[in-house]
């Protein structure tokens, strides 16, 4: 699996790190707030797992699921497949995704979450790619900036493969013309 990044942008070391810090601000945001965790799954899983794990307050955890991309280019077009299962009213959400990139998938899920009254929204996510962004949002808690490039590992996934790698990096282009 290694054998087909082109590149290495985050090492495991670097990831678990930042990881910490934003844990660190999460917790210090919602101490003695009643915080429910929401993870969009599949590709916040990975990040969805350490993080929590970090944030030593107490926490509900729920997950969404959503899917927009086929490949590497985003079809547009965001399918929800798994809505809410807890109650978010009266509580705190911190929606967490992997990666903001258009911003499509966050900004709907925020306009889904708030109809259940919840007292406010916050969105965190790992990576953002700002240079390909087509809605005005932005990441309350945000990992690590990065240039236009499609990357795999630590949760995000080309076509389902490479979820499980433990760094982030590059595919290399002979991996999308196979
Ligand atoms: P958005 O709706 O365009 O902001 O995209 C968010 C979703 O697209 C993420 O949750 C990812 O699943 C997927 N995505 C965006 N960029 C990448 C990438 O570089 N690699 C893998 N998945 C990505
Ligand atoms: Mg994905």
């Amino acid at each position: 699996m290694h054998n087909d990044l082109k590149e290495v942008l985050f090492t495991e070391k670097q990831i678990a790190d930042r990881v910490s810090e934003i844990a660190e601000k999460v917790t210090s945001t919602y101490q003695g707030k009643p915080l429910t965790i929401i993870c969009l799954s599949n590709g916040a899983i990975v990040f969805a797992a350490d993080l929590i794990r970090r944030i030593p307050i107490p926490l509900q955890l729920d997950t969404i699921s959503v899917s927009s991309y086929r490949g590497t280019e985003s079809t547009g077009e965001i399918k929800m497949n798994k809505g809410l299962k807890l109650s978010v009213k009266d509580r705190h959400v911190v929606i967490v995704d992997d990666i903001l990139d258009t911003g499509l998938t966050l900004s709907k899920v925020s306009e889904e979450v708030l109809k259940s009254e919840p007292l406010s929204v916050q969105t965190c996510v790992l990576l953002n790619k700002p240079a390909r962004r087509k809605l005005a949002i932005e990441a309350d808690f945000s990992g690590f900036e990065i240039e236009d490039l499609f990357v795999v590992g630590y949760g995000l996934d080309y076509d389902e493969h490479y979820r499980n790698l433990p760094c982030i990096g590059v595919l290399k282009e002979t991996i999308y013309s196979s």
